[in-house]
């Protein structure tokens, strides 16, 4: 393997130890890929690693999205270092990244430079596993259906104001309608599911949102959950096409900054 691999939950996430230089090499991340896979996300403790080692890895892991300076977007509320912070308000809602999208981001790195001294926890809920867990009834009753994802719907739960510039932005993104349950060329089957859900194809209003709050409660349940916190220097890597996470809110001016790498899609939702 190349490095010591410790669940941090039953379900969700392993801890790995090694040194950077181990981790890039490539035998090395080909089975920290695996992990990735296997455990929906990665905790490096205090990793410390430079942007360009981050990127570097993020290629042996899968292919790098070309977003922020050379590879690296700076997860941030602070408008002066991204112009995009009023959205990334949504990331305190559950939500998988890319649902507005027909092939959503693989996964993604995430390292914490400066931390707020109040809320910022991330924290990831297993899809394949809550799936799997599933009453074999409510399998069923889900295994053809649709939902549609919108980004207004996602702003709105976020309570990002609505002014006729976010309108005329979050009317610009398409709305999106993909299988609820997703199964994988791998073989497994996910959840796809989040903030961003909108409604169930075809369904009544009220039976949808019900459902959909159902699945949710469902996911969310501590037992499926990894709540991080962090310390500087720490790097989490996850699979977003197999958990949903969020950060615990926290204050626009407390200066939390996040350098992120984002790793390709691989597939596209069913
Ligand atoms: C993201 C995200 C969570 C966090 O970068 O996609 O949701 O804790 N980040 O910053
Ligand atoms: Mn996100």
């Amino acid at each position: 393997m190349g490095f010591e691999g410790i669940n941090l939950t039953e379900h969700t996430g392993s801890e790995v130890r090694a040194d950077v230089a181990t981790l890039l090499r490539p035998e090395v991340a080909a089975n920290l890929r695996k992990l990735l896979i296997e455990r929906g996300m990665l905790l490096f403790r205090e990793l410390n690693i430079s942007d360009e080692d981050q990127v570097a890895l993020a290629g042996l892991l899968g292919t790098v999205r070309q977003e922020g300076e050379k590879g690296i977007f700076k997860v941030t509320l602070d408008n002066r270092a991204n112009m995009q912070a009023l959205y990334l308000r949504g990331s305190f809602l559950w939500h998988m990244d890319g649902t507005h999208d027909t092939v959503p981001v693989f996964g993604s790195l995430l390292s914490g430079r400066v931390l707020s001294e109040e809320g910022g926890d991330t924290l990831f809920a297993n899809s394949y596993a809550a799936y799997e867990a599933l009453p074999q009834a409510m399998k069923d009753r889900i295994a053809d259906l649709r939902a549609v994802h919108s980004f207004a719907v996602s702003m709105t739960n976020a309570g990002v104001e609505r002014t006729p510039e976010t309108e005329a932005h979050w009317a610009s993104i398409p709305d999106q309608t993909h299988a609820l349950v997703w199964g994988h060329k791998s073989g497994r089957k996910s959840l796809v599911i989040g903030c961003h859900a909108s409604h169930v194809v075809g369904m009544e209003r009220d039976e949808s949102d019900a459902l959909l709050a159902e699945l949710m409660d469902w996911i969310t349940q501590p037992r499926f959950v990894y709540r991080h916190k962090w310390t500087v220097g720490d790097m989490l890597i996850w699979d977003n096409t197999g958990v949903l996470h969020k950060a615990d809110a926290y204050p626009i001016g407390s200066g939390r900054m996040m350098h992120r790498t984002t790793l390709m899609g691989e597939e596209a939702f069913a």
